[in-house]
């Protein structure tokens, strides 16, 4: 039995760089993993009637009910990035018969909200059948598979080093030196599909930013956010709130905070966070938060 954890990940910036000729955009965004994660666990199963050549004999779901209701635990949907992840591992070994595993899920990162859960599951699901299988293979093999299944899970088979995205979000450079960070994430329990929220950018026909050049390190928090503040942004921003209105509310809330040094949306949302000068001042601002707003999915954390 192996379990392993799939973190949350924050786009510390997001600039839309250009247009790929398959319709996809081109990014700079660097990217944090939070200590927030959703908890994968592999067991081997004695017998499985469905698991033939593919390997992946069930999925069960657990954790947060709030989210886990949400997901489907069918090993053939193929909407599912877990079972997905499965079967592209399976085929590319392509081995008469894998040794059918079976897959728990325990999820605490929210749905759809900018953290990348379901993308850190999938680069986990690799990890561990590559272990479970004992596949071994590269780490550059899995980063090629992973890119071909969807734009953030390249990224989460690094987690939790940071890393520098670019291109369509494959590209992966090496991020600064961070110190470490204390924050508070806030999702409004609304989404704001992806997809969408491209489009609409897209439509709004908002200029291409520049990628950003960063130092190889910051020194302390306060260094991190006066720069992300004077030469990032999220360039999602205006078309996630414009599908999601939710997303100004809670910017407004992160921001009225005190000590928040920087307060932002992560990826295509509808997930914010702010971050604060120490520990305490985040934890306490965590808890003011969902004391005035208890419907919302409020969590300190850090990176
Ligand atoms: O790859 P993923 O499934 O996360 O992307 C969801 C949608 O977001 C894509 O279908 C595309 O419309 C948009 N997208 C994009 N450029 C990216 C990443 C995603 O246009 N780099």
């Amino acid at each position: 039995m192996l379990t392993l954890s799939a973190p949350a990940k924050i786009n510390l910036h997001l600039h839309i760089t250009g247009r790929a000729d398959n319709g996809y955009h081109h990014l700079d965004s660097l990217v944090v993993f939070t200590d927030v994660v959703d908890h994968l666990t592999f067991s081997p199963a004695d017998s499985c009637a469905n698991s033939g050549e593919r390997g992946l004999c069930s999925l069960e779901v657990a954790g947060d009910t709030t989210f886990a209701q949400h997901l489907k635990t069918d090993c053939n949907d193929q909407d599912n990035l877990i079972v997905r992840a499965a079967h592209h591992l399976a085929e590319y070994l392509s081995l008469h018969a894998l040794a059918p595993v079976n897959i728990r899920l325990e999820k605490h990162i929210p749905l759809g909200g900018g953290l990348g859960g379901g993308s850190s599951d999938a680069a986990t699901t690799l990890l561990g059948l590559n272990r479970s299988w004992n596949a071994q293979l590269s780490v550059e093999t899995l980063h090629q598979m992973a890119a071909k299944m969807g734009s953030d899970i390249a990224a989460c088979l690094t987690a939790p080093t940071p890393i520098l995205l670019r291109d369509t979000g494959n590209t992966l450079l090496p991020a600064p030196k961070m110190p470490e960070c204390y924050l508070v994430l806030v999702n409004p329990m609304s989404s704001s599909p992806t997809p969408a929220v491209y489009k609409r950018f897209a439509q709004n026909s908002t200029p291409f930013s520049s990628p950003i050049v960063f130092p190889d390190s910051f020194a302390t928090v306060q260094d991190l956010c006066s720069f992300l503040k004077e030469h990032t942004q999220n360039d999602l921003t205006a078309a996630a709130e414009s599908i999601n209105p939710d997303i100004t509310g809670v910017l407004h809330a992160l921001a009225t905070c005190r000590e928040a040094l920087l307060t932002r949306l992560s990826g295509s949302g509808s997930t914010c966070y702010a971050i604060f000068a120490n520990k305490t001042a985040a934890h306490q601002a965590a808890t003011e938060l969902q004391r005035h707003y208890p419907d919302w999915w409020i969590t300190p954390t850090r990176f």
